[in-house]
């Protein structure tokens, strides 16, 4: 499974890429807004930080005008790729650009109809938003299984990028439902790490050790 991580902070990224978890950088325009820098530079930023896919998301509604903010956005550095929503226009852009062979994630997915339709437009990465749905009293991951479902059915490439990940839970979840990647905070993908019997079992040991009086080195 692929660990994207969902920011424009690039500190967090920086400090996240140094762990070697960081597949790819997902952003949107409201972590865009966030960051206070301006979006091209911020994203050639991030690529020049992340080898893998980075999302930059288009902001316009019409095909005609995401086309052409596609255009610039791909100028910025070969990883990125474009990211559009789920809409007519959105899929439209989707079929366009990955015709020409430039990776297109479609994002503010909620259903599986709408995942089937993004694989047909030969989306790179699909988009399920978990958390939002999770928020509604839906479950968020019985959409995960659907599509995961769907995609085998009919050997899509299109990858199911799991995202409005809120907790670890979502990603032990996803990861056993097959998904391909998983986008989460920088918080989430820092608890990962973390046990608690970890941290007391390695404290012993060193306690341990430190009475031996030795040193490796
Ligand atoms: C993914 O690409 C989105 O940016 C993100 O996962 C949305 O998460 P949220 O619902 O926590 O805002």
């Amino acid at each position: 499974m692929k660990f994207f991580v969902d920011t424009a902070d690039l500190n967090e990224i920086k400090d996240l890429a140094a762990t070697g978890m960081v597949d790819g950088v997902t952003t949107n325009p409201s972590l865009a807004a966030k960051s206070g820098k301006k979006f091209l530079d911020l994203i050639a930023e991030i690529c020049a930080v992340v080898p893998g896919p980075v999302s930059a998301e288009v902001t316009a509604l019409d095909h005609a005008t995401m086309m052409k903010e596609a255009a610039v956005l791909k100028k910025i550095a070969k990883n990125v790729t474009i990211k559009v929503p789920l809409t007519p226009d959105g899929l439209k852009t989707c079929k366009a650009l990955s015709s020409e062979g430039t990776m297109v994630n479609v994002t503010l997915c909620f259903s599986a109809n709408q995942a089937l339709l993004a694989a047909k437009a030969g989306a790179s990465f699909i988009s399920p938003f978990v958390g939002r749905l999770d928020d509604i009293g839906q479950d968020g991951m019985d959409l995960i299984a659907d599509i995961c479902q769907i995609y085998n059915n009919y050997d899509f490439k299109t990858e199911v990028l799991v995202a409005s990940i809120r907790h670890p839970v979502h990603v032990l979840q996803a990861a056993k439902l097959g998904a391909h990647v998983g986008t989460m905070p920088p918080s989430t993908l820092r608890a990962l790490f973390n046990h608690p019997l970890t941290e007391k079992g390695l404290k012993a040991f060193l306690d341990d050790w430190a009475k031996t009086g030795q040193s490796i080195i």
